[in-house]
Parts: structure tokens; sequence; C-alpha cells
């Protein structure tokens, strides 16, 4: 069995920060999980990260069945301590990829999923923003962006499917059904 690599993007789909220095569109309420520093522009700006409800269960599944490797359109300034806390000294992502590792896009960025491997039947990504993915959509798994709900289930919800890709020859078959099956469930749940 081929050992698959489980991209997975940072900023609303594993934890949402805010800054000292910007208003994001939606503040999470209720206490950080951690909080650090970081030098930008000649300031000094205080980060507030919050943890997606579930998230540490979700890593410690997921790696030990998939490779972990995290795709992020962050600066590395910003994300590699997010991620350091993340990983707790455990080392389960074994790539990082960072803001200057994204393609430009228009004003946008998006990801290269064959820079981080080139077999595209082993590698697949979750990620809140199809922008992100949109050269790569066989291979996505969308999620739905994470702000402050404190009973969001969705990286739970994700799991079965997860299991399911583990024994996959193509991954993108299996995300093919998926995207079938729960295109004809919106249909009946809009009935
Ligand atoms: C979360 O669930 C609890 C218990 O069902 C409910 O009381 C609360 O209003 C929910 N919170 C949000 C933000 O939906």
């Amino acid at each position: 069995m081929k050992r698959k690599i489980l991209v997975l993007d940072l900023d609303e789909t594993l934890i949402h920060s805010k800054n000292d220095g910007c208003n994001p569109r939606k503040e999470p309420t209720g206490t950080p999980d951690f909080v650090f520093r970081i030098f930008c522009k000649g300031r000094v700006k205080r980060v507030f990260v919050h943890y997606r409800p579930h998230v540490e269960d979700f890593l410690m599944v997921v790696s030990q069945w998939f490779e972990l490797v995290i795709y992020t359109a962050g600066s590395e300034d910003y994300a590699a301590p997010v991620i350091d806390r993340l990983d707790d000294g455990r080392g389960i992502f074994s790539q990082r990829f960072y803001r200057q590792h994204c393609v430009p896009d228009g004003f946008d960025r998006t990801k290269d999923l064959t820079a981080v491997h080139r077999d595209l039947s082993s590698i697949f990504i979750i990620d809140n923003s199809p922008s992100a993915y949109k050269n790569f959509k066989q291979n996505a798994i969308p999620i739905e962006s994470w702000y402050d709900d404190p009973n969001d289930t969705a990286l739970l919800d994700l799991v079965p499917l997860l299991d399911s890709l583990r024994s996959a020859d193509d991954v993108r078959k299996v995300l093919a059904k998926h995207r079938f099956f729960e295109r004809r469930r919106e249909s009946v749940d809009s009935w």
C-alpha cells in the first residue's frame, strides 16, 4: 500500500488567528490557545491563535495514517511558529510550504501540489479556499472556513473519508465518488 500525502492548509482550516495590527472579518471569541509575537513592518505584533475544534485529535489520527505536509499562503514568519506549536515536538509534518511556495494567480495565489509530490494518485489537500486548489480540483477535499464556531465538527466529519483514502490505489477516484455523492445529497436536501 502506497503511503499517501495529506496536504493541510493552515488559516481557517486548522486554526484562526488575529493580531494587534489588523481587524479580521470575524474575531474569535474566548481565550486563544496560544499567543506569540512577531516583528512586522517595524512593529512587534502579538498573534492570537485559536484552534479549530478537534484539531489536536484530528492531527493525532491522521499523522498515523498519512505523511502530513502543511501548505499555507501565510508568510513563513507568521506560519512557522503556528506549525511548531501544532506539531508540539512530534515531527509530524514532513514538509512545510509557505507564501513563497505559492504560485501567483492574478491578484491571488494558488498552490502547486506537484511541488510537494509528483504522483497525483497519492496526494490530496484539505483547504477552505477553492482558489488554493483550482489547478488540482480532483485532489481536493473542500472544508468550510472556520473562524469562531465552538461547535464546529468539520475536521472530525472528514475522518471516515480519510480512512477510505488510506487504501485507495488512486485518491482521485475515491474523491470523485465522494463529490458525486455529496452533490446527490445536496440535491436531495434541497427538495
Ligand atoms: C453550541 O452548542 C450548544 C449546545 O448545543 C448551544 O447551546 C450553543 O448555542 C451552540 N453555540 C453556537 C455558537 O452555535
